[in-house]
């Protein structure tokens, strides 16, 4: 993936190339790219002005960071044990089908990345899916896949 330059180099103008300003500069970058490009941390190293491996050892150290590609949307399934007897898996098989990607992976369109987790701490309500960040509980795979094809019904309206 080619990684437009200009708009790194204008996120490091408006934060400053300074060490201080490393995270929110990554967060920036992250949010723009749903990734950190190899490139995109070279461009960083080299505009602040520090190794390469700082800037990897920040990127690597939080968890919202990703080094590796991600789609637009994240599906996350909790198969943790209260969410696997209730039928996350199911829900998983559901996606992959779907989508024709495995847990872990990214459409090839960078459009869904689908994503396993083992609890996310409100068994209660499970299966637990998390979308882009919003919690849904009781959860089938038919409700799961309906706010899957929602999401891209609506994009693809948004771009009309
Ligand atoms: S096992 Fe799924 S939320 Fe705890």
């Amino acid at each position: 993936m080619q990684v437009d330059t200009r708009e790194i180099n204008s996120i490091i103008q408006k934060h400053g190339a300074k060490r201080q300003a490393l995270v929110p500069l990554l967060q920036e970058i992250q949010s723009l790219l749903n990734w950190l490009p190899e490139q995109a941390l070279e461009t960083v190293a080299e505009k602040l002005q520090i190794p390469l491996r700082d800037v990897y050892g920040v990127a690597t150290f939080y968890r919202s960071f990703s080094l590796v590609p991600r789609g637009k949307h994240t599906i996350t399934v909790c198969v943790g044990t209260a969410c696997h007897v209730r039928g996350g898996p199911r829900i998983v098989d559901a996606l992959s089908q779907e989508l024709n990607i495995k847990p872990n992976e990214t459409t090839p369109d960078m459009y869904f990345t689908l994503e396993t987790v083992n609890c996310l701490g409100c068994c209660a309500i499970g299966p637990v899916v998390v979308v882009d960040g919003e919690y849904h509980g009781e959860m089938t795979a038919q409700k799961t896949l309906s706010i899957i094809r929602n999401i891209k019904k609506g994009d693809k309206n948004d771009s009309t």
